[in-house]
């Protein structure tokens, strides 16, 4: 290998349960996938850097005293994260070759532009000494994403993509940041990703509007008396005396956040219990929160959840991520997973004429630096 090469792996992230809780202060429960983008840096004699995307085809220029705001959505989440790290060390960065590889599906809800921000953070880092910590990492990667981007995200998935422990899943609480890692047995079980490869947009659909919505109930909660920082500090009995307050909507998004919170902290003890039908039973009551009461699903998600409840095989199933596409994961026997891709992949594409494409992912390791 040649030692003037650094490589880069950063995975995507899953999320057993705990879904638009992390910008309320809420228990999530993620883990980093075995899917990865991988960087492969070097240095560069020319006046500008230069990265290629293998994954898309696509090649981008960069030069350090303009980086301004591109066109294209995967260029700027490279310029964001060169902006911010110049805030974090006001150093002269080395111009570089950059080639993006890896198989992380992108934009179907396994946070690859999460992953591609953390990895091309590390891989500036690296190549220039910077001694990045991971706080900094996460500081940066926030950053892009919430003011360069645009999405005002929770902080779980660059939480998870740097921190992740293979075979662990990280009881996250958002309230204050504080972690802990929940050991994995799923026994004969399997986390199987179902892509609906129906494209979403994070920033440019509902998911902005949710945050304001979370930010209004909370609004309104306070001015009834209460006096809390994040959504997820009331019990739901007492919000249901004041839903006479709140649009209809407006309650219904704070309920979900609530019921949700409950189920990801239930599910933790159903996970070291190993009562995986338990913990299936509250991945479908989560689907259908995020469905009914949080308004993210879609009819291409549904269905695949749906598929589903017929077979006892399969233990649970729900809609991944910030919604409006991407992946259902689903609870299943090993076993049956061949059985049930051959039937549900042929029903959805006839259905909604898209491919459908599933994943076995396992849990991996965090961000990490190869050579
Ligand atoms: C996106 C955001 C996360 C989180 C999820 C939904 O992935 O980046 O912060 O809110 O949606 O749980």
């Amino acid at each position: 290998m040649d030692s003037s090469k650094i490589i880069i792996e950063s995975p995507g992230r899953i999320n057993l349960i705990g879904e638009h809780i992390d910008y309320n202060g809420g228990y999530v429960l993620p883990g980093a996938t075995d899917l990865i983008i991988q960087f492969t840096f070097s240095n560069s004699k020319k006046n500008y850097s230069e990265v290629y995307s293998s994954v898309i085809d696509k090649k981008c220029k960069i030069y350090f005293d303009n980086l301004s705001k591109r066109v294209t959505r995967w260029e700027n989440y490279l310029v964001g994260t060169l902006i911010s790290i110049l805030k974090k060390r006001k150093v002269e960065l080395k111009n570089f070759n950059c080639l993006i590889e890896g198989n992380l599906p992108l934009g179907s809800g396994i946070s690859s532009s999460s992953s591609l921000i953390c990895g091309f953070t590390k891989g500036v880092d690296k190549l220039n000494n910077l001694n990045l910590d991971n706080d900094e990492i996460l500081s940066i990667s926030r950053e892009v994403e919430y003011n360069f981007i645009g999405l005002k995200g929770g902080i779980m998935d660059q939480f998870t993509i740097i921190n992740s422990k293979k075979n662990n899943l990280i009881l996250l609480n958002t309230k204050d940041n504080s972690s802990d890692f929940i050991e994995s047995d799923l026994g004969d079980y399997k986390l199987l990703l179902l892509n609906t490869n129906k494209k979403h947009n994070l920033s440019d659909s509902a998911y902005n509007k949710r945050v304001e919505e979370c930010q209004e109930a909370l609004r309104i909660i306070n001015d009834s008396g209460h006096n809390i920082k994040f959504l997820t500090q009331i019990e739901v009995e007492e919000l249901r005396k004041i839903q006479n307050l709140m649009p209809n909507n407006i309650f219904n998004r704070a309920l979900y956040v609530n019921q949700e919170n409950n189920r990801t902290i239930k599910s933790v003890q159903y996970l070291k219990n190993l009562d995986l039908k338990s913990l299936g039973e509250l991945m479908y009551s989560s689907h259908e929160g995020l469905r009914d009461l949080y308004e993210v699903s879609c009819d291409e998600l549904d269905y695949l959840v749906d598929k589903t409840r017929v077979y006892d095989q399969i233990l649970g199933a729900r809609m991944m991520g910030g919604g409006f596409g991407g992946c259902t994961i689903n609870l299943i026997h090993k076993d049956f997973i061949g059985i049930f891709v051959d039937d549900v992949s042929e029903s959805y594409s006839s259905m909604f004429s898209l491919k459908l494409s599933p994943i076995i992912t396992s849990l991996g390791e965090g961000l990490r630096y190869k050579v």
